[in-house]
């Protein structure tokens, strides 16, 4: 892919394009292909999930945007994988700005938000929260109902409550 390297600093919301080629360079990167159960429909819904649980959590859109697209970008297989958040954020390390650049605290949230969401905890950080709520509203696709108990946004707990309004 060409490599697009512009700055998103003090932009509220990132354009169009801009993600476009951001969810390039994840699909390039992504080993679990186009139909995974961790791959781009997956991707979409996290960013559904994301933007409504930030209309009244106070997230940053463009970090939970830039989480939905990358978070499992960096698995190595639909299975166990554990690792691949840590990998994720190491990834964050070589692609910013190379290929794309972040001010600085976006590109600390991303990061945190990216090397934990496998850890299972909840937080009071409210974009790094939405992100991870976002992620955990999709288990229904692996068979599994969210849970309230294990989201970290007012707006999480009552999505989780509802079982999938957006499905
Ligand atoms: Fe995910």
């Amino acid at each position: 892919m060409r490599k697009r390297v512009r700055t998103i600093a003090n932009v509220k919301s990132p354009s169009e394009v801009w993600l476009a080629g951001i969810r390039d360079y994840a699909m390039s990167v992504f080993r679990c292909g186009a139909d995974s159960i961790h791959g781009p429909r997956h991707w979409q819904r996290v960013e559904a999930f994301g933007l409504r649980i930030a209309e009244s959590s106070g997230a940053d859109l463009t970090v939970v945007r830039l989480f939905a697209l990358l978070h499992d970008s960096c698995r190595q297989s639909d299975g166990h994988d554990i690792d691949h958040g840590p990998r994720a954020a190491e990834m964050l390390d070589r692609i910013v700005p190379s290929v794309f650049a972040l001010d600085r605290d976006r590109f600390e949230l991303l990061k945190q938000a990216i090397r934990l969401h496998t850890s299972g905890q909840t937080t009071g950080e409210p974009t790094i929260g939405t992100c991870w709520d976002a992620d955990r509203l999709d288990i229904g696709r692996a068979g599994i109902t969210p849970s309230a108990d294990y989201m970290s946004t007012a707006a999480g707990k009552e999505i989780a409550a509802l079982n999938h309004p957006l499905s």
